[in-house]
């Protein structure tokens, strides 16, 4: 995308009232909007989702309106990206979807202790060489811990058969997590639990699907304390 385009998008982005902008400078103080997501924004209680590193938003635009009883979180650091997903959730009218620019690194800065119910990692950059920098490493799990509440699933989807296999036997199955759902190829492995990660297909998903790839999927159940469950 050409600088110009980026750079309109930018400015449309700071009008959105569906899109939190937090600059990922450590020193800058917690969002406003951090524990206050369902009070002041949702104007509900209903449960919260999180798509991290969510791109255009496919996930939180398409599970929103498969499930109006939720509310829907796409968070990711490209503002280019995310003004797509704010747009396609405006023009649809979608009460339940907001956006958050930030790294995930500094998640808890936008989301209290407890205030999050579901985690979706959807085709992350599998960072092959820099295993602390992998979405699903200890290190990022502890910070989704600390935001969800007891319980709370955390999902990824993947075309890379390593970040998937990292993912369940050097990071889940050690700690002790509850495997809910697990496969290296969802389109074509029966079992129950795999019908919300068929549900929707994201950009890079389908980019990865027309290249031939198989889609890797793994579902499990972190506590609220970022610790095994027992
Ligand atoms: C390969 S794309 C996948 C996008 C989308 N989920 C999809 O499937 O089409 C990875 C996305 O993760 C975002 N991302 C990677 N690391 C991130 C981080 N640490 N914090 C926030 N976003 C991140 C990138 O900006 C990019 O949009």
């Amino acid at each position: 995308m050409g600088k110009k385009k980026k750079l309109l998008r930018f400015a449309e982005n700071e009008t959105f009232p569906n899109l939190f902008q937090w600059p990922s400078v450590p020193e800058t103080p917690d969002m406003a909007m951090k524990g206050q997501w369902g009070a002041s924004y949702f104007k509900n209680a209903a449960p919260l989702v999180l798509e991290l590193g969510c791109g255009k938003g496919d996930y939180t635009v398409g599970l929103a309106q498969l499930d109006p009883t939720r509310n829907y979180v796409g968070v990711d650091i490209k503002g280019a990206r995310l003004w797509r997903g704010c747009r396609n959730a405006l023009e649809r009218g979608l009460p339940n979807v907001a956006f958050a620019r930030i790294q995930v690194e500094f998640i808890e800065k936008m989301f209290a202790p407890d205030e999050v119910s579901e985690i979706w990692v959807t085709f992350p950059d599998p960072q092959p060489n820099k295993a602390r920098k992998r979405l699903t490493s200890p290190m990022f799990l502890a910070r989704y811990a600390r935001i969800l509440r007891a319980g709370g699933l955390v999902h990824l989807k993947t075309d890379d058969y390593d970040l998937y296999d990292y993912t369940l036997n050097e990071v889940v199955r050690p700690a002790g997590y509850e495997i809910v759902a697990s496969t290296a190829d969802l389109y074509r492995e029966e079992a129950p639990g795999f019908e919300l990660a068929r549900a929707v297909q994201t950009y890079y998903e389908g980019i990865w699907l027309a290249a031939g790839k198989t889609i890797k999927y793994i579902a499990f159940r972190l506590n609220g304390e970022g610790k095994p469950n027992s």
